[in-house]
C-alpha cells in the first residue's frame, strides 16, 4: 500500500484554522489528525467534538481522530456524528478494549487502538483482528514538537512482523517527532501512515514539506 499523510491540526494555527484546513484539502496528504486531549489521560488539554464538527464542515478529506482521553467509551458516538472517519483509543485508558473497539465499528467509523512509549506491542496480541489501524506513539503523548523515541521504530518493525505473520490487515500508525529526517526508515519498518505535525505546519512551505513526505520512496525527493 502507498503510504499515507495525516498532517496532525494541533500544530496548525488556530487563528487561521479555516486556512489551514484548505490548506491541506489543496495539499498530497490523505487525512487530517486530530488530537484530543482532556488534561487527565494527558498533561494537556486540547480541543474536542464541537471544532472537530466545525472542521467537518469544510475537509475535504477523511478525519482521523485520536482520543488521548480517559473514558473514551462515553464519548464515542459524539465524535462519529462530529464527522470522524477513524477514531483510536488508547490501549492504556480501556479496561475493556475489546468491546470498545467494537463499538467504534458499529458506529461505522475505523477502529484504530494507540498504544504509548512505555506499552509493549504484545498487549495488542488478543485485539489485532479487531482493529482497522494500529497507532504507535513515538512521544509521550500531550504535546506536539517532540523528539522522536528511536526504539518504537522497532516497535513498528515488530508489529509489522506480527501483522504479516497473522496475514491481518490493520495499517501501522506512527504519531510524534515524524518528519523527512525518519520518515524513510519508518516507511521501510513497515509504518503505512505517518501523522506529521510540527515538521508540516512549522515548515517554511507546508505544501512542499506534505509532497515531499508523500513523495518519499519514488526518487523525487529533490524537488
Ligand atoms: C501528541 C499527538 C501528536 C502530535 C504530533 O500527543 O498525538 O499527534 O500532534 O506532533 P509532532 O508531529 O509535532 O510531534
Ligand atoms: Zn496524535
Amino acid at each position: 500500500m502507498k503510504h499515507l499523510i495525516a498532517p496532525s491540526i494541533l500544530a496548525a494555527d488556530f487563528m487561521r484554522l479555516r486556512e489551514d484546513v484548505e490548506l491541506i484539502n489543496t495539499s498530497n496528504a490523505d487525512w487530517f489528525h486530530l488530537d484530543v486531549m482532556d488534561g487527565r489521560f494527558v498533561p494537556n488539554i486540547s480541543f474536542g467534538q464541537f471544532i472537530i464538527k466545525q472542521i467537518k464542515t469544510i475537509a475535504k478529506k477523511p478525519l482521523d481522530v485520536h482520543l488521548m482521553i480517559l473514558e473514551p467509551e462515553k464519548y464515542i458516538e459524539q465524535f462519529r456524528e462530529a464527522g470522524a472517519d477513524v477514531i483510536t483509543v488508547h490501549y492504556e485508558a480501556c479496561p475493556h478494549i475489546h468491546r470498545t473497539l467494537a463499538q467504534i465499528r458499529e458506529t461505522g467509523a475505523q477502529a484504530g487502538v494507540a498504544i504509548n512509549p512505555g506499552t509493549p506491542i504484545s498487549v495488542l496480541e488478543d485485539v489485532l483482528e479487531e482493529a482497522s489501524m494500529v497507532l504507535i506513539m513515538s512521544v509521550n503523548p500531550g504535546f506536539g514538537g517532540q523528539k522522536f523515541i528511536y526504539r518504537t521504530l522497532k516497535k513498528v518493525e515488530q508489529l509489522k512482523e506480527r501483522l504479516t505473520v497473522r496475514n491481518l490487515p490493520a495499517k501501522i500508525e506512527i504519531d510524534g517527532g515524524v518528519g523527512l529526517q525518519n520518515a524513510e526508515s519508518l516507511l521501510q519498518a513497515g509504518a503505512d501512515v505517518l501523522v506529521a505535525g510540527s515538521s508540516v505546519f512549522k515548515a517554511d512551505n507546508p505544501m512542499k514539506a506534505i509532497r515531499r513526505l508523500k513523495e518519499i520512496g519514488k526518487g523525487s525527493l529533490l524537488a
